[in-house]
């Protein structure tokens, strides 16, 4: 495996690649590596020739520069995770190499970012957008993988991919959970033990609702469900819990119609940590 620091030097590899008809897999991270992110390598070393993984904690995408700075940092370890995964190419750029002048350009998706966390993180959602397009560019992948965890980032990434035209194919992956149903993510390394113990009534919360959802229940009783079940774990604080369309993420009311993807999606403080997860059913 070899670490690359210069966009240009991602650039000439990829492109030679490419002439050379490897096909590239690429999966874009923020580093703090764990299993879910290495099913995600895992999967691009089987389906594509060559891998780049970039890890890059962007900081246009953080709205909350506490966030930011805690964000967890560990290149070190996580190039020792990566070279056994599969990955041919670790991209670990300098805020220079990928912001060597601040960027002018911003991105509106329309309703899909005024909902959940486009509505909760003003920006954030923008700052994807112009750091994915930038490692899009650089290393002009066959294939591109993201995880459905995310489930927001990944319609906003279909729709940049799509309107950009991104000669590419979006590969979502399923979300890999901890035993207890905690998803796996960089931030739970800051949970402290009692926060880490209540964790898992996120997820519980998500099944109860899609549990309702998929019996016909409206949307209105399963979240009310839901959002009783977390008031009562003490330690976790809601910032919010929407049921929306899977595909248009827009909220839904009533029940579902018969045979729609339905998505329960949820954001909470635990303990100065903010965790997302969500669940998709289908009714
Ligand atoms: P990060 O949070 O590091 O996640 C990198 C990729 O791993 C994303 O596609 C995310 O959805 C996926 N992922 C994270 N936890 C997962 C889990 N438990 N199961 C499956 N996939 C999981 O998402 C970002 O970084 C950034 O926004 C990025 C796309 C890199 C742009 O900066």
């Amino acid at each position: 495996m070899e670490i690359l620091q210069a966009a240009a030097e991602l650039q000439a590899r990829t492109e030679k690649w490419r002439q050379s008809g490897q096909h590239i897999g690429l999966v874009p991270t923020m580093g703090a590596l764990h299993e879910g992110h290495l099913q995600l390598v895992r999967a691009a070393a089987r389906e594509n020739d060559v891998v780049v993984v970039s890890i890059f904690v962007n900081p246009t995408q953080f709205n909350n520069p506490e966030d930011f700075r805690l964000y967890p940092r560990l290149p070190e370890a996580d190039a020792a995770l990566l070279e056994p995964a599969g990955c041919t190419v670790l991209f670990l750029p300098s805020v220079e190499q990928m912001y060597p002048q601040p960027t002018v350009l911003t991105f509106d998706f329309g309703p899909l970012e005024r909902v959940m966390e486009g509505a909760h993180r003003p920006g954030h959602f923008n700052g994807v957008a112009t750091v994915v397009s930038k490692l899009f560019h650089l290393s002009r992948p066959h294939r591109a993988y993201f995880g459905q965890k995310d489930l927001q980032q990944v319609a906003i990434i279909r729709q940049l991919t799509a309107d950009l035209s991104f000669d590419l194919e979006l590969v979502a992956f399923p979300t890999v959970r901890e035993a207890d149903g905690l998803a796996m993510s960089s931030r739970n390394r800051r949970l402290a033990a009692p926060d880490r113990a209540v964790a898992p009534a996120l997820h519980a919360a998500l099944v109860h609702a899609a549990d309702l959802i998929e019996a016909g229940e409206p949307a209105e009783a399963a979240q009310q469900a839901a959002t009783q079940l977390l008031a009562a774990t003490p330690g976790i604080t809601l910032e919010y819990l929407a049921i929306a369309d899977a595909q248009t993420l827009q909220p839904l009311t009533g029940a579902a119609r018969p045979g729609q993807a339905v998505a329960v999606c949820i954001a909470a403080h635990l303990g100065g940590v903010r965790l997302i997860d969500n669940v998709v059913v289908q009714a």
